[in-house]
This record gives structure tokens, C-alpha cells and sequence, in this order.
């Protein structure tokens, strides 16, 4: 990617029938190191997130906690899903919400444009629904319900009984965009990603597409059909606009143009709505079909998806409190493939706690400035000739640097992590095998002293800029106790892309104390 280019990335929104878990924290994390990686990097970067507010199950559960819908959502934004943004450090450019006043105004718009074009009809439908979903199922998704659900179709993904609908609906002609749709497939195969996901799309729309129905009229709590106020607008029809009303549509052209196409970083779970639904909108509109679709993987908990409707999510903060924001995105995004499942275990983030960040990265960074305090009055010293060694740390860190790059750019984020970690390790070895506490008991190699030392407080300065995005709490103490932030700026300035090159750091900067970046952390249990 260009450095200047415009990077719109956005997370879904999510329902606010109940309070996020790590699942939900984990989609945060992962889009918001992509745009913090790339915001750094120089592109024109906008991360958007924000929660799905209409529809049946938030009513459903407003009614059952003898409330109103609106109130309901009021007090779950506030005290559950701003707050999320804070738990685990997301530096989102916006927040919206689908009762704004400038997200219902503009999906109003853009239903009256497709209804103007022909796009939607009238009609009659009797199908299964799933509320969890918020989607009509057809019978190769539905089970049969055992135990108090016995002689009753359940959902697949909820376990839920699904409810039979009969209503007379607004339909969007979907089933005419289908060749079109797999035309964007093959042409750009990179449109949703990853590849597994990718070919579930092809083969699903292969099969032929339906026309969906995009209007409720048996409750109200939703959008108004401006046509037909005696309907709202089916949930997912609305939520899916968020990522263009957010930006401008209908409301600011040169927002939206300097926005569009976006990025959607979604779960599995929704990638059908976002890789199939959603192009189909945007192309009945005549806009440009999203830039891509990611569909990441599962948090899974005994081998299925961890899940609110289940109870068997993990609030966010049982993690941050213990370990800190930084750690809980870091093991998130380094212990699991990102686009593959996984299973959190509080035995292996520990683990991960104590041997990556505060054995591996930690104890490194607090040894260099201790190393630079002790022998050089904290004043990082000059390199010398470089020697083989330095040459070969050098390389590392260049290749790490353009490695992790690449990664990011193919949403591959374990693999940047993996790479830039090399660097941890190198300098680890680097310093093992140098020995400064040896040379610095002999005069006559001062000079090897300071040549070593330059080469680990410069290759700290260069995973200072390159983990910033992963943990910006850990790095930006790290960035102050190496005096980079006033010999080079605010951490978050420097370029990504030339983290890699070597020697900016200038001798002469003075560096001060280093509280332990991740301190040891006692009795571990849940
Ligand atoms: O689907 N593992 O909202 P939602 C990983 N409102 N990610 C998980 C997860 C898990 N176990 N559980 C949830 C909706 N997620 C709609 C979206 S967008 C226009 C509308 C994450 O509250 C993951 O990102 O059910 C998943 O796709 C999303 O939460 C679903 O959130
Ligand atoms: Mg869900």
C-alpha cells in the first residue's frame, strides 16, 4: 500500500442485547492494530465501530428487563460498550450508533433510492427465524431441538428455537446481483478473505441467491419504511448501512469520497451478510463494493463458540485486571492464526505473559537502560566499527521490520508478531554472547562497549515503533525512558515503514529509569 492512501477500517456493530465479552474485544483489537499500523505508516486512516440497536432481540430484551428499547441501549452503551473501547486501548475514530439521528436519516435514503430503482417489492413470505441470528434460516442451518426443545427446530449457531414468520414484507431483489457477485469473486480474489471463508461465499452464492426480505411489520422498534410507516427496516438491512452513514453518505459527498471503499473486519459468523448482502446493496445503489472482507476466526470455549446468548463469554476486564490492556492484546493477536479458532486458556496467556513480554521483551528493555545508565552516565553511546555481530542485528531488524509490514498488509497479523519478535530474540542472543558486563570491566574495550550498547538501545528504538501498534501502553514508557521522544518525537510520529532503518537513534540521548514493563505477576489462577 501507498503511504497517504485512504484506509477506512471498521468493526461490526455490535448488539447491545448484553454486555461484550473477549470475543467482541478481540474483533476491536485486531482492527485497531491494523489502523494503528497504518495510521502510523502515513495513510489516511479512519476506524469506525459502534453498536446494532434495532430489531426484535434488543426489544425482546428491553421488554424482559422492563424497559424500552432505547433506554435499554442508552444504559449498555454507556456502561458496557464505550467502556470496552477504554478496557483494552482502542484508538477508534468514531462511534456510531443506529438510532443517530444521522444513521436513520441516510438508511432512509438509500431505501427510498433502491425502491425508487426497482430494486424492492412487495410480497408474502412464511419462513423459520432465528432472533439470536436476527435471520431467516433455511432448513440446511436449522436442528432438531432435543430436551425442552424436543419436536422443535433449533438454530445451529444459537440452540434456540426458531419461530415461524408469516408476514407480508418488503423484498430486495438480491437473487439479481448473483452473476455479479461471483464476477467480484473471481475477479478479486482478495475480496473476502480469508481463503477458507472465501470459498464458503463462492459456494453459497453458486447455489443462487434469494431475495431477501427487508421489512418487519409485526413490532416497531426499527427504522420506518419511508414508503410504509406501518414497517421497519429488517435489522440487518439497516446495521450493514452503518458503514456508509458513519462516513457521510447522503450527508457529506467529500467525507464519503475521501472514505469509500472501507475494510470490514468481522467474525465467520457474519461474513455471509457483509460478503454477499451488503455488496448486493451497494451495487443496487450504485456504489463501490467494500475494499474487503475478513472474516476472522472463533474464541472458542469447550469447542464452540464463545457466546453471550450461551453465557458462556469471559468479560474483558477478568483479563486487563489482572494483566494489563497491553498483554491482552498482544496474546490475542500473537497465540492465535488470525482468520483461524481458538481457545483462550489462562494457562497459556500466563505463560506467554511471563516467558514473551516480560522475560523476552521486558527484562531486555530494562536491561539495556540499565546497562546505558551504569556505563555511560545514561547517555546512549556512540557505535563503533561495526562488527558482524551489529551487521547481523541490523538485518534482523530490516527484514522484521519489512516482514511484518507485508503481513499486516495480508491481515496476517500473527505472522508481523512472529517477525518482529525475531528482533526480541536477537538482541537477547546479541547481548548474551556480547557480554557488556565483561567489557566493561576492561578500558581498552570501551569502545566494543559502546558499539554494543548503541546496537541494543537502537534495536529497542526500532521495537519500540514496530510493537506500538500491538501494545502502545508498554511502548510508549519505553519510548520516554529511551530519550527517543525528545532526540525523535512523539512514538506515535514515527513511520512505520522506515522503522526498520537502521541508525536513528542518535548517540548522545539520554535515557532515564524503566519501571518494569510487565511486572511479575502472582498467583494466577481464575
Ligand atoms: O452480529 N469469537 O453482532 P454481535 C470471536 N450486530 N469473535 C466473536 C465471538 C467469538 N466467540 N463472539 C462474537 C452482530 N464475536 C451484528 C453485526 S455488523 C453490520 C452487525 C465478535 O453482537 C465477532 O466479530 O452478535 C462477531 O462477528 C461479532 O462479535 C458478532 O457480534
Ligand atoms: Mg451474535
Amino acid at each position: 500500500m501507498r503511504d497517504g492512501s485512504s484506509f477506512f477500517i471498521t468493526t461490526p456493530i455490535f448488539y447491545v442485547n448484553d454486555v461484550p465479552h473477549i470475543g467482541h474485544a478481540y474483533t476491536e483489537v485486531a482492527a485497531d492494530v491494523l489502523a494503528r499500523w497504518h495510521r502510523q505508516s502515513g495513510d489516511d486512516t479512519w476506524l469506525l465501530t459502534g453498536t446494532d440497536e434495532h430489531g426484535q432481540k434488543i426489544l425482546r430484551t428491553a421488554t424482559a428487563n422492563g424497559t424500552t428499547p432505547k433506554e435499554w441501549a442508552d444504559k449498555l452503551v454507556a456502561e458496557a460498550w464505550q467502556p470496552l473501547l477504554e478496557t483494552v486501548d482502542i484508538a477508534n475514530d468514531d462511534f456510531i450508533r443506529t438510532t443517530d439521528p444521522r444513521h436513520e436519516e441516510n438508511v432512509q435514503k438509500f431505501l427510498q433510492r433502491l425502491y425508487d430503482a426497482g430494486h424492492i417489492y412487495a410480497g408474502e413470505y412464511e419462513a423459520l427465524y432465528c432472533v439470536g441470528c436476527e435471520e431467516f434460516k433455511p432448513s440446511s442451518e436449522t436442528l432438531d431441538g432435543t430436551g425442552e426443545y424436543e419436536g422443535q427446530k433449533v438454530c445451529a449457531i444459537h440452540s434456540k428455537p426458531l419461530e415461524l414468520l408469516q408476514e407480508k414484507n418488503y423484498f430486495f431483489r438480491m437473487s439479481d446481483f448473483a452473476d455479479r457477485l461471483l464476477a467480484l469473486y473471481e475477479s478479486r480474489p482478495e475480496f473476502v478473505q480469508p481463503e477458507s471463508v472465501r470459498n464458503e461465499v463462492v459456494s453459497f452464492v453458486r447455489q443462487g441467491l434469494s431475495d431477501l426480505s427487508i421489512s418487519r411489520s409485526s413490532f416497531d422498534w426499527g427504522i420506518k419504511v419511508p414508503w410504509d410507516e406501518s414497517h421497519v427496516v429488517y435489522v440487518w438491512f439497516d446495521a450493514l448501512l452503518n458503514y456508509i452513514t458513519a462516513i457521510g453518505y447522503g450527508q457529506d459527498e467529500a467525507e464519503f469520497d475521501r472514505r469509500w471503499p472501507g475494510t470490514h473486519i468481522v467474525g465467520k459468523d457474519i461474513v455471509r451478510f457483509h460478503a454477499v448482502i451488503w455488496p448486493a446493496m451497494l451495487m443496487a445503489a450504485g456504489l463501490e463494493v467494500p475494499e474487503a472482507v475478513f472474516g476472522h476466526g472463533w474464541l472458542l470455549v469447550g469447542g464452540e463458540k464463545m457466546s453471550k446468548s450461551k453465557l458462556t463469554g469471559i468479560a474483558p476486564t477478568q483479563i486487563t485486571d489482572t494483566f494489563g490492556s497491553d498483554a491482552f492484546r498482544y496474546y490475542f493477536m500473537r497465540a492465535i492464526n488470525f482468520g483461524q479458532d481458538g481457545s483462550f486458556s489462562w494457562e497459556d496467556l500466563a505463560a506467554r505473559y511471563q516467558a514473551e513480554l516480560a522475560n523476552g521483551f521486558g527484562n531486555l528493555a530494562s536491561r539495556v537502560i540499565a546497562m546505558v545508565t551504569k556505563y555511560f552516565d545514561g547517555v546512549v553511546p556512540a557505535a563503533g566499527e561495526p562488527g558482524a555481530a551489529k551487521r547481523a542485528v541490523q538485518k534482523v531488524v530490516a527484514d522484521a521490520a519489512t516482514h511484518a509490514d507485508a503481513a499486516i498488509d495480508s491481515f496476517a497479523v500473527h505472522d508481523a508478531l512472529a517477525a518482529i519478535w525475531r528482533i526480541v530474540d536477537e538482541l537477547n542472543g546479541y547481548i548474551t554472547a556480547q557480554e557488556p558486563w565483561v567489557l566493561a570491566k576492561d578500558e581498552a574495550s570501551r569502545e566494543r562497549l559502546g558499539t554494543v550498547l548503541y546496537t541494543a538501545a537502537e534495536g529497542l528504538r526500532a521495537l519500540a515503533v514496530l510493537l506500538s501498534p500491538v501494545i502502545p501502553v508498554a511502548t510508549t514508557k519505553l519510548w520516554a525512558a529511551l530519550g527517543a521522544e525528545e532526540a525523535l518525537g512523539a512514538l506515535q510520529a514515527q513511520p512505520l515503514r522506515e522503522a526498520g532503518r537502521w541508525g536513528q537513534l542518535p548517540p548522545g540521548t539520554r535515557v532515564s529509569a524503566l519501571a518494569a514493563l510487565f511486572p511479575r505477576i502472582e498467583n494466577v489462577s481464575e
